[in-house]
């Protein structure tokens, strides 16, 4: 069956350099059209990373879709915060529970609601919530830190997510996270992704949106 959604990067700022954030973004702004923020609250995942007023920072320096990833325990006290600093879209986590009041709550905001699932979440648990949501993110690391080695154990999940998406069921973007590079984003496209999120091997490389094309082409040969 021919792949109905172009296949997409979304480089993840966690590995640029903060102190140079506006030319990070700057540089790959015209790889891609989606940029991943990863937000960390040191007690959802054992790490701290940015939050709303660096969202703002990003957003007066480009136009690309920002994409919140909030791996934070308390989504609903900040998504308001998030959509004020000028977030296109949030993922909140589906381990954090309250996920129908969390969606509302995102769409009452003008945000595109997304759901991540981490490697040992079991697929049983966003099914109920595909056809509510625009984007479902399948880490493919235990969430909380960059430059970790991709799980190739979580493509079933993403298998099952996109027969599902394939068979009408649900329109939600086949979004995987950690781990990806030219070597796995093949397999994490084979699997069914559309949407390939990479840190290190974007802003870890000379090149940045060089190391983007060069992902996305080694998706779209494997799709
Ligand atoms: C991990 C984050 C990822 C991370 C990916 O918790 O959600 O988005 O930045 O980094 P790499 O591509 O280096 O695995
Ligand atoms: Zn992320």
């Amino acid at each position: 069956m021919p792949n109905p959604l172009p296949l997409r990067v979304a480089p993840s700022i966690l590995a640029a350099d903060f102190s140079r954030l506006g030319e990070a973004v700057r540089g790959i702004e015209t790889a891609t059209d989606i940029l991943h923020v990863d937000v960390m609250d040191g007690h959802f995942v054992p790490n701290i990373s940015i939050g709303p007023p660096v969202v703002a920072s990003v957003r007066r320096q480009t136009k690309l879709f920002l994409d919140c990833h909030l791996m934070i325990s308390e989504p609903a006290k900040y998504l308001p915060a998030f959509q004020e600093a000028g977030a296109d879209g949030c993922t909140v986590h589906v381990e954090v529970g309250g996920t129908a009041d969390l969606i509302a709550q995102m769409r009452s905001l003008g945000l595109a609601p997304g759901l991540a699932v981490s490697p040992d979440t079991p697929f049983d648990d966003v099914a109920p919530f595909l056809s509510d949501i625009d984007l479902v993110l399948f880490m493919t690391v235990h969430p909380g830190f960059g430059g970790q080695s991709f799980m190739e154990e979580v493509l079933p999940k993403v298998e099952r997510a996109r027969a599902l998406h394939d068979s009408g069921s649900h329109g939600a973007q086949i979004q995987v996270d950690g781990g990806i590079d030219v070597a796995t984003a093949p397999r994490a496209a084979a699997a069914g992704a559309h949407l390939f999120v990479a840190g290190t091997a974007v802003f870890g490389q000379p090149d940045p949106a060089a190391a983007v094309h060069r992902i996305r082409e080694a998706a779209e040969a494997a799709a």
